[in-house]
């Protein structure tokens, strides 16, 4: 971010981050913090979670966002600790590679997908809203993708379908509490320029051509360019956009011919 657009706003607000310990996760939680949210960062990894949490000034609650327990503890002590809960960021999620073509994926990985995915945005927003409702006030942003708005031949079942109800899910909770200040909605990345897409990419350079062609933009995201949406759908300057898959793709879903 260049000095000169640095802005503070959400001085005051908490902010709960899950798979703060990585990627999207870790560039928004050093967003909010740049704008002044007090950051609370979860993760099931407990060295990368605590590293955010230092980084950050924030604290650093262990979380598998699977267990119904540990995600209200999560909720309950971004409150205790700081007075509210302002903003839920539910992003942590798995793409692991045993799921694949619905002709190879097995049920087990179907399941373990569907529970990081999408039970647990589902276990977040249930622990989330009703601080906020109190508050009568509240931003929630579930993580999803693209490709829950898109098919892909290069299929992760799972994974899409795991999306493709959180954009669901979101969508209607936006709705249902619009009138008490809380707004929902879902982010859709593109595909992001992380360590793992550049060593699958590197290893296979047919596989990454085959992909950056559906990119009018030409290039992959950088965390940071998710985590600056992130930042304004959790402040009042999003104030009117709710319900929405919030698309931050760079024209992925808009494109039939890109440049050359
Ligand atoms: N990277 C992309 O290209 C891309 C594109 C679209 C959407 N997304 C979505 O964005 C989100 C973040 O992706 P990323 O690329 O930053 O991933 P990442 O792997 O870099 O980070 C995910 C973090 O979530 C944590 N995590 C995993 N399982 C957890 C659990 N059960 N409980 C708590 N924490 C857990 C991990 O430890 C990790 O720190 C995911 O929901 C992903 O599906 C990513």
């Amino acid at each position: 971010m260049s000095e000169d657009i640095i802005c503070r706003r959400l001085t005051g607000r908490t902010a709960v981050v899950t798979g703060a310990g990585s990627g999207i996760g870790l560039a928004s939680a050093r967003r909010l913090a740049s704008e002044g949210a007090n950051v609370v960062c979860a993760d099931v990894d407990e060295v990368r979670g605590k590293a955010a949490a230092e980084e950050t000034g924030g604290i650093f609650v262990h979380t598998d966002v699977t267990d119904p327990e540990q995600v209200e503890a999560l909720f309950r002590t971004a409150y205790e600790t700081y007075g509210s809960v302002d903003v839920a960021f539910n992003n942590a999620g798995i793409s692991p590679p045993d799921d694949d073509s619905i002709l190879e994926t097995g049920l087990e990985a179907w399941k373990r997908v569907q529970e990081v995915n999408l039970t647990s945005v589902y276990l977040c927003c249930k622990a989330a809203i009703p601080y906020m409702r109190e508050q009568g006030r509240g931003s929630v942003i579930n993580t999803a993708s693209f490709v829950a708005r898109m098919g892909a031949a290069t299929s992760q079942i799972s994974y899409t379908a795991s999306k493709g109800g959180v954009l669901a899910l979101s969508r209607e909770l936006g709705v249902q509490f619009a009138r008490e200040g809380i707004r929902v909605n879902a982010l859709c990345p593109g595909p992001v320029n992380t360590p793992l897409l550049r060593e699958l990419f590197a290893k296979d350079p047919e596989r990454a051509a085959r992909r950056l062609v559906h990119i009018p933009l030409g290039r992959f995201a950088e965390a940071e360019e998710i985590a600056a949406a992130v930042a304004f759908l959790a402040s009042d300057d999003s104030s009117f956009v709710n319900a929405t898959d919030f698309l931050v793709d760079g024209g992925i879903s808009g494109a039939y011919v890109t440049p050359l």
